[in-house]
């Protein structure tokens, strides 16, 4: 792999906050050993889950952690990803990943699943299907879901199905539309934003797996980390936020090691322009590079106003420092 500068300045012999992690290098603490260990015991007792948490709080890489506990014999996990599909195309996505030759109809592709289920079952195999991004499934999906589990005149159990999403989804399974589905759902697990003692070990864990043999943040900068990524874990750079004040005049296009940022600058009336966007070029790099470990490839800085000495300050909060 070729070094990048923030990997050769920190000592480091991979990126440290990539999400090309192998499931068995993940982090996993005491709080995200027991999601693991819920779901597993609940595909084993092939049980239906529900699995909520905020975007980048690791509900996908629990998935993946779960596929590296369970055993390869006796299960077959399927991971759907793409839940924006109408119900019949959902069907022919889960017989593709099967391994089945997708049928035209709604009704065949659906024969085409549960023959198969019932197959496997046969040879005391029990599927477990994953449907990450579960909130964004179309009603119609959702409301055949519940379909899928009825085996032998709804008697046996011989999937799991483990529904994954955003907080929203528990508010969409507890409407009356959707409740014969809720019914089937053995257990809820919510996954929640890591405290700032967590955030300090994932840093920590993913510097030294990274190969970084010291200390490179202070603690106020994780407990400053903690609070700029409300306890998720996916990187976070300027641009990212929700906040709009904070992130007006502030763009960033940003890729698995490096990041491009376009920032606009409203300068005093008199001040060297050039001066200005040199200083600020420098501690925006010092200041991304440190807190993201993305190399910054790329600062264009566009003076969008000059303030004249006469001028009100009427936003002083959306002006770059
Ligand atoms: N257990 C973990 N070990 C190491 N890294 C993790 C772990 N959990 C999350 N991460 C890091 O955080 C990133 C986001 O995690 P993940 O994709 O699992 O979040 P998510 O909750 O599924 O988000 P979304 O709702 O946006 O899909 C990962 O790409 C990875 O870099
Ligand atoms: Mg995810």
């Amino acid at each position: 792999m070729k070094k990048t500068k923030v990997m050769s300045t920190f000592g480091l012999n991979a990126p440290a906050f990539s999400k090309e992690i192998a499931d068995k290098d993940l982090w996993l603490p005491p709080s995200k050993r027991e999601l693991v260990d819920e779901i597993v015991e609940a595909v084993s007792e092939r049980q239906s889950v529900l699995l909520t948490g905020e975007p980048g709080t690791g509900k996908t890489c629990v998935l993946r952690a779960v596929r590296h506990r369970l055993p390869g014999e006796g299960f077959r996990l399927t991971y759907c990803h793409n839940a924006t599909l109408g119900r019949r195309d959902f069907y022919r996505q889960l017989c593709l990943a099967l391994g089945l030759t997708p049928s035209a109809t709604a009704a065949a592709v659906f024969y085409a699943v549960s023959t198969h289920v019932a197959d496997l079952a046969k040879d005391r195999v029990y599927p477990a299907f994953l449907l990450d991004e579960a909130h964004l499934l179309h009603q119609d999906t959702l409301d055949h879901l519940h379909i899928l589990l009825n085996y032998e005149w709804d008697s046996k159990a011989l999937l799991s199905l483990i529904l994954v999403g955003l907080p929203e989804l528990r508010d969409r399974l507890d409407l009356r539309r959707n409740r014969s589905l809720c019914s089937r759902i053995h257990r809820r697990i919510s996954i929640d934003a890591l405290t700032p003692d967590d955030t300090a070990a994932y840093v920590e864990m993913r510097l030294e797996r990274a190969g970084c043999g010291r200390q490179l943040f202070t603690a106020d900068a994780l407990a400053l980390l903690h609070e700029h990524t409300f306890g998720a874990m996916r990187e976070r750079v300027p641009g990212g936020s929700s906040s709009k004040s904070a992130t007006r005049g502030v763009k960033a296009e940003v890729g698995e090691v490096q990041t491009a940022l376009d920032l606009e600058i409203v300068v005093d009336y008199g001040v060297s322009i050039a001066d200005v966007a040199k200083d600020v070029r420098e501690n925006v790099i010092a200041a991304v590079e440190r807190m993201t470990g993305l190399e910054v490839v790329e600062v264009n800085i566009a003076v969008s106003d000059v303030k004249l000495p006469d001028e009100e300050e009427d936003e002083p909060e959306t002006r770059l420092q």
